[in-house]
């Protein structure tokens, strides 16, 4: 069955751009039926509405609690027909009452390797921190921040020199790849939650040794 989505956007939307592509391409069996941001300004509309996409704004300021706004965004996605969540640069903490509404089918892209980076400014953190290896993470979402199980992760290196703009840039790239993957798998019905552990039908090959791939960062010289 298709995936009847609503997609919520706070700024680019290039995420957004990604999942459009990848349905237009017939990659995802997936229907956007709603995208929502808090944010007039956002680009993400913008770029919705070049495909003909509904879309929403909604405001956060102008309610006086989290809750009130939450119970707004999800009058909005029922009456648009759609039941799966997909966070796309949405920069707003989410209160129960929009999970328990939507639970389990809330996903969300984060810019690091989960749990290292949590929050608003993981780019900014982890280059600051000097890890060699940064990333990101795709993961169905629970009522805490950044935390729920995870479905797929893409590392990538950090060099000297790299700051807040090469290290995100790097990994914006591959978050296009990996949240369209994901979509992809979820409308298949490949993923089982169990616990902490997604599991992606068929079973996945468990490599042991050098065929299991690696990444060092620096690379290793020869003979190491
Ligand atoms: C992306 O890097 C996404 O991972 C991040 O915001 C950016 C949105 O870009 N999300 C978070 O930091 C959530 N905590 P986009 O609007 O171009 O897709």
């Amino acid at each position: 069955m298709s995936l009847a989505l609503a997609v919520l956007v706070s700024g680019s939307g290039s995420n957004l751009q990604a999942i459009i592509d990848a349905i237009e391409a017939g990659k995802i069996d997936a229907e956007i039926k709603l995208v929502l941001s808090n944010k007039e300004t956002a680009y993400g509309i913008e770029r919705a509405k070049k495909h003909g996409l509904p879309t929403v704004v909604i405001n956060h300021t102008a309610f006086e609690t989290r809750e009130a706004f939450d119970r707004a965004m999800v009058q909005e996605i029922r009456s648009h027909g759609a039941d799966v969540i997909v966070l796309a640069g949405f920069m707003r903490i989410l209160t129960p009452i929009f999970i328990r509404e939507f639970f389990p089918k809330i996903i969300n892209i984060h810019p690091a390797l989960l749990p290292s980076f949590t929050g608003a400014h993981a780019q900014r953190d982890a280059a600051g921190y000097g890890v060699r290896l940064a990333g990101c993470t795709v993961h169905f979402v629970d009522e805490i921040m950044d935390s729920g199980p995870v479905i797929v992760q893409a590392a990538v290196p950090v060099n000297a020199g790299d700051d807040e703009d090469t290290v995100g840039a790097r990994i914006l790239e591959y978050e296009h790849r990996i949240y369209p993957q994901a979509l992809k798998w979820l409308a298949e019905g490949r993923l089982t939650v169990d616990g902490r552990h997604v599991h992606l039908a068929p079973s996945e090959a468990a490599l042991i040794g050098p065929e299991a791939g690696g990444l060092v960062n620096p690379p290793l010289e020869e003979g190491f």
